[in-house]
């Protein structure tokens, strides 16, 4: 089976103003040849920043991708943004169900999945964002909350070209925690093991599934390495190019 190629994201959430076109452009110059032929780079800026970034991508195939969408194309939903407006600003993905969503606006499975769904019909690929709590991990339910979630919010008819799947587990994010590389092993194997069912036995070996919680430079090479791990979903370390670039670098 050959791996798919692997891709490297950074999720910026609520961070970034104008003056941060700086820190795309260390990205962009650390992005060399030898990189590009290794590894995928993405970048997920506030929606405030996805066109004057995808303008400034022109060229350099940093890839530029939402954070959200609406489920609906347009409409009286103020405060909202379609996965076409992100499409028509140059964005190419869009993250789906990130657990901040889930936990602070109440997304659920089945919203998670009108999103994908909506993002797919735009031309974006979905990076549908799964993972268990730390309760639910202690209570041994983690691979039955994560496939749960998956059959929930991968929408029907996905492919390897407009999904990717990101395990963050949520006690991973922001704390500087990791499970270890026997544990990452075990729930991507249970994501590629769903995949199967969910999108087909020839595209579930393409799906690429992200790893996101805690990465840095000094853990990506072990994270990366595991098994079905094939990139990362990156928050905190994205903000700073040395860092996001020494992860993609881990490949
Ligand atoms: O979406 C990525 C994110 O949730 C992980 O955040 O800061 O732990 O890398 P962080």
């Amino acid at each position: 089976v050959d791996r798919p190629r692997p891709l490297v994201a950074g999720n910026w959430k609520m961070n970034g103003l104008r003056a941060s076109a700086k820190v795309l452009g260390e990205i962009q110059a650390g992005y060399t040849a030898a990189l590009k032929s290794k590894v995928d780079l993405a970048i997920c800026p506030p929606a405030t920043l996805v066109g004057s970034f995808a303008v400034l991508s022109v060229g350099s195939r940093v890839a530029i991708g939402g954070q959200d969408c609406h489920a609906k194309e347009s409409g009286a939903y103020t405060g909202e943004i379609s996965a076409e407006m992100l499409a028509d600003a140059g964005a190419t993905y869009v993250l789906a169900g990130h657990s901040e969503r889930r936990q602070y606006n109440g997304e659920k499975d089945a919203d998670v999945a009108a999103k994908a769904a909506a993002a797919q019909r735009a031309g974006l690929t979905a990076i549908v964002c799964v993972g268990e709590t730390k309760a639910e991990r202690e209570a041994g339910r983690t691979l039955n909350v994560v496939r749960k979630q998956l059959r929930g919010s991968i929408p029907a008819d996905s492919t390897s070209q407009n999904l990717v799947v990101a395990y963050e587990p949520v006690w991973a994010i922001g704390t500087g925690l990791t499970p270890t590389a026997a544990d990452v092993a075990e729930v991507h194997a249970a994501i590629r093991e769903e995949l199967r069912r969910l999108v087909g036995k020839a595209e579930q070996s393409r799906v690429r599934i992200l790893y996101g919680g805690s990465v840095k430079p000094s853990n990506a090479a072990e994270l990366m390495a595991v098994d079905n791990v094939d990139g990362a979903l990156v928050g905190g370390a994205s903000l700073i190019a040395a860092d996001f670039l020494g992860i993609a670098g881990a490949y």
